[in-house]
């Protein structure tokens, strides 16, 4: 990245994603065009004011060089390597994964009187009690993987992030959660054996992945299953994202015609249950053929 695009407009690029993870030059190019597109920004803006106002973790105390020194080089593919939310390097940035908190709860602070945490805990609820292996697959900063940890204290819970940014600070914000393990992989490609998983969660991953690759989650998801297993697939209404004009998509688009049903039906799930419990997101719940 030349110096020129590092420092245009004062914002400083690299700072924001590291050394390790430069952003390419036309993700700044990208933010730009989606903050000069025409359409509103008033939903963008209410959620950046709201930030400010909310309890976040406290990141001060991390290395982040070291932290990241512990996790080893994954072959990004170019799908992920977007500026995803307008922020320079994506989720492959600091910015991202200490912020996320703070976002998501001005996002949701009017979906439930404790926001996104609390809406953490409705989705939990959709987990099966006696689940003894779960795993949160795209789980981010792991708030929902702790809350499904904390209901069900029996439970080994595995959240999988393929940012080491978001493991890190998520490994921070839930340290407090001893069932709830925060690891650094794609879901496309866990590494789990086959049929060892009671139940898969996917919340808030697949608006942001291209069709080809949220149909190859689920077939990654059915083989990780046991037979019966459930998965748990919950997201943002399908025209949210043209709503959210500011934080740029790249799979707006295909995110608005995407059919839901009819791909897990593809994908050979069973049982599909339409289960909104934290509204506006939406949820479906599924199953394995035993
Ligand atoms: C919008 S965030 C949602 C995080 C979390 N599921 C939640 O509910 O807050 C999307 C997350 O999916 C992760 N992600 C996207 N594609 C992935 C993939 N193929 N494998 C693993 N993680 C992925 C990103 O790194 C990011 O942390």
């Amino acid at each position: 990245m030349s110096d020129e695009q590092t420092q245009r407009g004062g914002f400083d690029m690299r700072s924001l994603a590291g050394e390790r993870f430069p952003p390419p030059d036309w993700h700044l190019e990208k933010i730009q065009e989606e903050m000069e597109c025409p359409e509103p920004k008033n939903r963008m803006m209410s959620v950046v004011k709201r930030m400010g106002n909310q309890t976040v973790p406290d990141f001060s105390g991390v290395d982040w060089e070291a932290e990241l020194a512990a996790f080893g080089d994954l072959d990004y593919p170019t799908y992920y390597q977007q500026p995803f939310h307008s922020v320079p390097g994506g989720y492959l940035s600091e910015a991202a994964a200490v912020g996320d908190r703070g976002a998501m709860e001005a996002i949701y602070e009017e979906a439930h009187p404790r926001r996104s945490l609390g809406v953490r805990e409705e989705l939990a609820k959709l987990i099966p009690e006696d689940a003894g292996v779960v795993v949160d697959l795209g789980g981010g900063t792991a708030d929902l993987g702790a809350a499904v940890a904390r209901r069900l204290p029996k439970a080994e819970v595995l959240s999988i992030d393929a940012s080491p940014f978001m493991v890190v600070a998520g490994r921070v914000q839930n340290a407090d959660v001893p069932n709830l393990r925060i690891e650094q992989g794609f879901a496309e490609t866990t590494g789990m054996p086959d049929a060892s998983v009671d139940a898969a969660i996917i919340t808030l991953v697949f608006h942001e992945c291209p069709d080809k690759i949220k149909r190859t989650v689920l077939d990654e998801v059915k083989r990780i299953l046991k037979p019966g297993g459930t998965l748990v697939l919950t997201d943002t209404p399908h025209d949210d994202l043209h709503d959210f004009r500011g934080f740029y998509e790249p799979y707006r688009e295909q995110w608005l015609v995407w059919d839901e049903e009819a791909t897990l039906s593809e994908a050979g799930f069973e049982g599909l249950e339409r289960r909104d419990v934290a509204p506006p997101l939406w949820s479906v719940v599924c199953q394995k053929p035993g």
